[in-house]
Parts: structure tokens; C-alpha cells; sequence
């Protein structure tokens, strides 16, 4: 509910359990004055007290007022330049080359729905279940108007905002930062949790008390990076799983971007979250305007569980979208551990024969079936299927896998082309490069200019193409290397800062032609595993693979950092072959499976290679899965234990949300001599039904969820255990 208090100059945004709240203050300056828990009314700025502070300047309009300051009190949207010396949000260089924003209030207008973005991922849905404001603040020497735009999701406590930024001037203007979003705090006693790792060890949490200054974490490689994610979280000291004020922001964007906090010198704080400023300058004539990519929070008074839950129905809800949304994804059996590059047509319907008896329903081919494709240094960009590895072309072997019950998927990376290829001969200009500068490779490949749109025009004739000649029901769209030498050919010197952002609105045109030539498509998304794996995506391609790593005790840890914003729908997870090609571990076949359960599930490996009671384990996993998709992957997550914490177990559960059904899985690590028997606590559960555990006893709920079922003890190392529990 948005509630716009004329009198008290107040706009108040209220979810179920949250609200938010600005203050039209003196001279028009829009304040930040709350968010957190919901309060039912109440003029915040009651906790803003003026005071005169040395060295923190007083708007021109102020006078003598010297207790009011830009540089003191919490802004809404924070302006450069102009007396707020924390971190800003926008900054324009104007035509008299000054580099200053400063920003008044103008108006706001609320309406039922949800706000969208043209050629821009964002949340969507009802006008039942969304309500949107617009904030109009103007500058008015620039002659540059600020809309700030929210979205509210109440019944999941989800707001979201952008900003859009309108040259009403006659002269052209630059965006040099324009940050989708700006949260002040009038406390600084918080933690910040990032998600970092690199490539095969994605999204690790870290967690830091905010130090005096900045913390943050971006990316300039022009995809959202293994390294760091779009996700940050503020949080109390003291927050945990159940417990605590925590506050979750995400950015639904694909390139380069900048989570930064600052603790001020008053022990206040601000988060910053959007487009990096690295390298980036848009150029906005007369009448023209910039679209911010979304952001998103969540606030949770109940710790990080809630938070990550709301975030989950969010996404699955109102960002996923049809045919995909809240559908059961195929299980699937992917070739790419298994042959990698080198296979023919039979070798890859060996595989299939053995996935389709054991229960699978579609089959991935992977990358080498196109133009000279045998190693990755060559073929990239000449997306016409090798008919000596497939006589016949595509159809033919659709055909073979049809007859045997498979659905058919494929695997592509239209961005990147090899220097040995048709399109770099005929086309060398088509990359980014540097003029003078001979383009660095990645993985032998060098990047096309998506930004182009003759370049997107020319892949997506081929790809199109491709796709069209028989019937494709997935397509994995793959990314396998950062961006370098980021200039385009296209552009004027002065819109070169506009590159790495064209390039991602390139990116996104190109999958949104994707779903609108195959509607039936599923896409998955995929960078060297979770290279980009982002609320940008998801929009797009209802699930992303999530590493390179199928390592299941490694996999541990990259889906735990995954779930803090992202549902167990969006991972895409395989049981692959043993040891593992990553870590050399030997893990077996039943605790691969229970990791890769708890992700859209499927099998990368040869199954024939597997013993008998292998395949019979690998055909019990998958009927499992399939009887049980709506609790594994539409039920309430709860994070057990922390698998950073080297632990005797890692745990984790989904709850349905009428709570009369769980299921709890549980892998062990090394196992040591004279272990303790254990109770583990589960969540979520209705504390007064009972519950029978695996088919069996009678477990009061409240026993369950307090004192704890008695786990059995498992010997050797990496077992696994899952117990299902039904209410009575
Ligand atoms: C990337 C992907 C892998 C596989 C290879 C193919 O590394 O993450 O799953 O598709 O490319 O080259």
C-alpha cells in the first residue's frame, strides 16, 4: 500500500511486514526517513534532528540555517557536487562542463500494477498484486528531470526501483553515474554480506562489520562476473538464519555493476546499487531519456531465512515468466562432461538410450556440433551444423532421440566468435577492439560488438535458423569469457562510455527475439558456469547453470551463497561422473544426486559407464524428483547449517506452504572416529500436526522443530540423507 500524506508531506510505501518512508523536506529536498519493520503511522523525520556540523556545507536556499545540510541528513536519491559529500547517485556533466546534480522534489503520482522497463528486465505482475509510484525531481540549472520509480510487491515484502533520467534542456547533457538505487540508514551498526568467489567456486558469502569509509564489491568485465554478485546485504551485528534486521538488495542487470556502502563520519550509512561508473558516460540530447536498470529490496525482521524466502516467491512469481513460471523443468542429460567436443550422431544417442531408460526427458548437446568445431580454438560464430558429426544435420538426430522418448535442447554462444571462423574472415570489425590495440582472447575468442545491432541481426539469422530446421526445446546460451577493449566501431568518440551498457541492452534484445520467435523455449542461462547468474537473466532464462563445478561438496557452498536471493528453480545442477573433473573428489552417486536435487537436476556424464546399482539409483532420483518438483523446487527454503563452517553435516530443507510436507536433505563431511549422535532442529514445520518421517512413527511437529529427530549415524565420507516427512 502507498500511502501519500499531503499535510505531513509524507510518502509512506507499506508491505506486510515492512515500510518505507520519505519526507518532502524544507526547500523541496526529499528525505529517506525509514525503512524496516511496519509501522502503522508516524511521521519519521521525527528522528532527524538539525544540528550545525563543521565542515558539512548548507544549500544556498538555507541562508543562515546552518543545521540543515545535504551532507548530513538522509537523502532519498543523493546528488554530487552540491554539499553531500557521501557516496552520490547520479552525476551529469553539464554543457558549461560542470559535473553536478542537485535534485528537488517535483511531484509523484501512485497507480495500481507494476511500472516496466522497455528493453529492460524487471519484476511484473497484477494490478491486484502491484501497486507503483513515481517521484518527479527536477534540477533545474541542468534542466534535467529524475523520476525515481517503485514498485510495490506487498504480500512479499518486495520494493522495487529505478530511475529515469530526462534531458528537458536544449543542449546535450552526459550521465556520468546513475545508480538504480540509494539506501540511507541513520545507524551504521550493521554488517555487509557479499557473494564472491571466481570461476568453479561461485558466490561465497562474506560477511564484514561496515568499516569507516567504503566497502564494495563490482564488476568491469561486463557480465555480472563469477566474482562478485548483483546482491549485497545489510544486516544487524547479530543476524542469523531466524533472527535479526537484515536488508537484501539485488540488481536485475547483466554487466557491469557497483554495490558500494559507506559508514559516515556521524555513524550513519548509505548503500549505493547500479551501473558501475567505470567507463561509463551516456550522452542524453535535448528531450532524451535513460532508463536505470531495476534494483530490489527485501527487508526482513526475522533474519536471513525470510529474507531469502520472499526473495524466492518474488522471483519465481513475478520474474520468471511463462511457460516456465512455477513448471516442472525437464530432467536432463547433457553430453559435455562426457564427450566434450569430440562425439558423432551415434555416440551421443548411446548416451541418450541409457538417460531415456533411466527416466530423463530431454537431451542437451553441448558445444562442438557446429562449423569446425573440434577444440575451442575455432567455429565460434559459424552456427551451421558439422554434418560429418551429424549426418544429416539436426533433424536426423532430433528424430533418433524422439523415438526414444527425448525432447531435444542445444547449446550456443552467440556473443563471441574465434579469430579461425567464417564470421571473424568475413567480418573482423564485428569485434570490440581498440583502434591500434590487437584484441586480448579469452578462451582463444574474442567478443562481438552486441551493442551493433547488425552484428545481434546476422548470430540470431543463424541461430534462428538453427532452431527453426527441427524441433528445439531448450537452448543453453553459454558466455565463456570478460570483456576487453570495450570501444565499438558504431560509435562516435564522445558515446564510447555507452558501450558496455548498449552491449548488455544487446544481449537482452537478442533473448527477448529468442522468446518471441519460440515461445515454448526454455532457455537456460550460462558464463563458464555462473558467470552471469543474476535477477538480469533470470528474466529471460528461468534457470542458470550454476558453476562449472559439478563437485557435490563443493556445490554445497556455491548453492548456499545462491540461495540467499536466488530460488532453488533458477540452479541449474548435474550429478556428474566420479572422481570429479574439478576437485578429483570421489563423492557417491546418491549424495550427487540429493545436491543436485536441490537445483533444476539433470545428469552430465555417460550412464553407461555406471554398475548396475548405479543406473538403478540414477533411475530412483529422477522419479523421485519428478514426484516430488513441487515441494523441491516451489516450497519454502530453509538454510540448517552453514557449510562454510566445517560442520559434521550440511542441511537444508523445503517446507510446501501448508507445511504438511518437508523434505530435509543432509550430506555429511570426512568422517571422524567417535562421532556425536545428533538431533538436528528442523524448520518451518506446523508445530501442532504430526508428521511421519520416511513413512514412519508419528512426530508432533513441535518435538521436530525444538528438540530435534535423532539422525542416524552414517559412516564414510560425503553420505547423504534425506527424510521426507508428510503431516498425519
Ligand atoms: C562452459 C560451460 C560448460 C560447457 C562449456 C562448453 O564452460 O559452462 O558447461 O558448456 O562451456 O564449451
Amino acid at each position: 500500500m502507498i500511502v501519500l500524506d499531503k499535510e505531513r508531506k509524507l510518502i509512506t510505501l507499506h508491505t506486510q511486514n515492512t515500510s518505507y518512508q520519505m519526507k518532502i523536506w524544507d526547500y523541496s529536498v526529499l528525505l529517506h526517513t525509514y525503512y524496516g519493520p511496519r509501522i502503522a503511522d508516524g511521521d519519521l523525520s521525527c528522528l532527524l534532528r538539525p544540528w550545525d556540523r563543521g565542515f558539512s556545507p548548507n544549500p544556498n536556499e538555507a541562508g543562515d540555517e546552518r543545521g540543515f545540510s545535504l551532507d548530513t541528513f538522509p537523502q532519498e536519491y543523493s546528488t554530487c557536487g552540491v554539499g553531500d559529500f557521501r557516496l552520490p547517485s547520479i552525476e551529469l556533466e553539464l554543457p558549461s562542463g560542470s559535473r553536478s546534480a542537485d535534485l528537488r522534489y517535483a511531484g509523484c503520482e501512485v497507480r495500481s500494477g507494476k511500472y516496466a522497463l522497455e528493453g529492460l528486465p524487471a519484476f511484473y505482475g497484477s494490478e491486484e498484486d502491484w501497486q507503483s509510484l513515481s517521484v518527479r525531481l527536477t534540477d533545474t540549472a541542468a534542466q534535467v528531470e529524475v523520476e525515481l520509480l517503485y514498485g510495490v510487491l506487498e504480500k512479499y515484502d518486495l520494493i522495487t526501483r529505478s530511475v529515469r533520467v530526462t534531458n528537458r534542456g536544449d543542449r546535450s547533457v552526459k550521465l556520468c553515474r546513475c545508480m538504480s538505487l540509494c539506501l540511507d540508514f541513520t545507524r551504521a551498526d550493521l554488517d555487509m554480506i557479499t557473494f564472491n568467489g571466481a570461476h568453479v567456486m561461485e558466490r561465497c558469502p562474506c560477511r564484514s562489520p561496515l568499516h569507516p569509509g567504503f566497502q564494495s564489491v563490482e564488476s568491469v568485465r561486463g557480465a555480472s562476473s563469477h566474482q562478485h554478485n548483483p546482491f549485497a546485504v545489510l544486516c544487524d551485528r547479530n543476524a542469523d538464519e531466524d533472527h535479526g534486521l537484515c536488508y537484501g538488495a539485488m540488481l536485475l542487470y547483466s554487466g557491469n555493476f557497483l554495490a558500494a556502502a559507506e559508514r559516515t563520519q556521524f555513524e550513519n550509512a548509505r548503500l549505493v546499487l547500479g551501473i558501475h561508473p567505470y567507463q561509463f558516460g551516456w550522452v542524453l540530447k535535448p528531450g532524451e531519456s535513460f532508463t536505470a536498470p531495476e534494483a530490489a529490496l527485501v527487508c526482513s525482521p526475522a533474519g536471513f531465512g525470510q529474507m531469502s524466502r520472499q526473495f524466492h516467491r518474488s522471483i519465481r512469481e513475478h520474474l520468471i515468466r511463462d511457460p516456465y513460471r512455477g513448471r516442472r523443468r525437464p530432467v536432463l542429460i547433457n553430453n559435455w562432461e562426457a564427450t566434450e567436443m569430440r562425439f558423432t550422431a551415434g555416440r551421443l544417442v548411446q548416451i541418450a538410450q541409457e538417460a531415456a531408460g533411466l527416466g530423463m526427458e530431454l537431451f542437451v548437446m553441448d558445444d562442438g556440433w557446429f562449423g569446425a568445431r573440434n577444440e575451442d580454438n575455432a567455429g565460434l560464430g559459424d552456427w551451421v551444423v558439422n554434418e560429418t558429426k551429424l549426418p544429416g544435420g539436426l533433424d536426423a538426430l532430433v528424430k533418433r532421440l524422439k523415438a526414444l522418448g527425448l525432447a531435444f535442447g542445444i547449446w550456443i554462444e552467440p556473443e563471441m566468435v574465434n579469430e579461425d571462423s567464417e564470421l571473424y574472415r568475413a567480418h573482423p570489425d564485428w569485434v570490440l577492439s581498440v583502434p591500434g590495440r590487437g584484441p586480448s582472447r579469452g578462451r582463444q575468442q574474442l567478443v562481438l560488438d552486441f551493442s551493433r545491432e547488425e552484428v545481434r541481426d546476422h548470430v540470431y539469422g543463424q541461430i534462428h535458423a538453427v532452431l527453426s530446421s527441427t524441433e528445439v526445446a531448450y537452448v543453453k546460451w553459454d558466455m565463456n569469457r570478460s570483456l576487453t577493449e570495450v570501444w565499438s566501431a558504431a560509435l562516435p568518440p564522445e558515446r564510447q562510455g555507452e558501450v558496455y551498457h548498449r552491449y548488455v541492452l544487446g544481449v537482452y534484445d537478442f533473448a527477448e527475439r529468442l522468446r518471441r520467435d519460440f515461445p515454448q523455449l526454455l532457455l537456460e542461462g550460462c558464463s563458464g558456469g555462473g558467470g552471469r547468474f543474476d535477477g538480469g537473466m533470470l528474466y529471460y532464462a528461468p534457470q542458470i547453470w550454476c558453476s562449472d563445478n559439478t563437485d557435490a561438496i563443493d556445490r554445497l557452498r556455491i548453492q548456499y551463497g545462491t540461495s540467499f536471493c536466488y530460488p532453488v528453480s533458477s540452479m541449474g545442477a548435474h550429478v556428474s561422473a566420479v572422481p570429479n573433473g574439478t576437485t578429483g573428489r570421489v563423492t557417491p552417486m546418491e549424495t550427487r544426486g540429493v545436491v543436485a536435487m536441490s537445483g533444476t537436476f539433470g545428469y552430465e556424464m555417460d550412464l553407461n559407464k555406471c554398475t548396475p546399482e548405479e543406473k538403478e539409483t540414477v533411475r530412483r532420483q529422477t522419479e523421485w524428483f519428478k514426484e516430488h518438483y513441487e515441494l523441491i523446487q516451489n516450497g519454502d527454503y530453509y538454510r540448517l547449517t552453514d557449510p562454510f563452517q566445517n560442520g559434521p553435516y550440511t542441511a537444508w530443507e523445503q517446507v510446501s506452504p501448508n507445511k504438511r510436507e518437508a523434505l530435509v536433505s543432509l550430506v555429511t563431511g570426512p568422517f571422524r572416529g567417535a562421532p556425536p549422535l545428533l538431533a538436528l532442529c528442523i524448520k518451518g514445520l506446523d508445530p501442532a500436526l504430526r508428521y511421519r518421517v520416511n513413512g514412519e512413527g508419528s512426530w508432533p511437529g513441535d518435538l521436530l522443530m525444538n528438540a530435534g529427530y535423532p539422525l542416524p549415524l552414517l559412516k564414510g565420507d560425503y553420505r547423504s540423507l534425506q527424510l521426507y516427512l508428510q503431516a498425519e
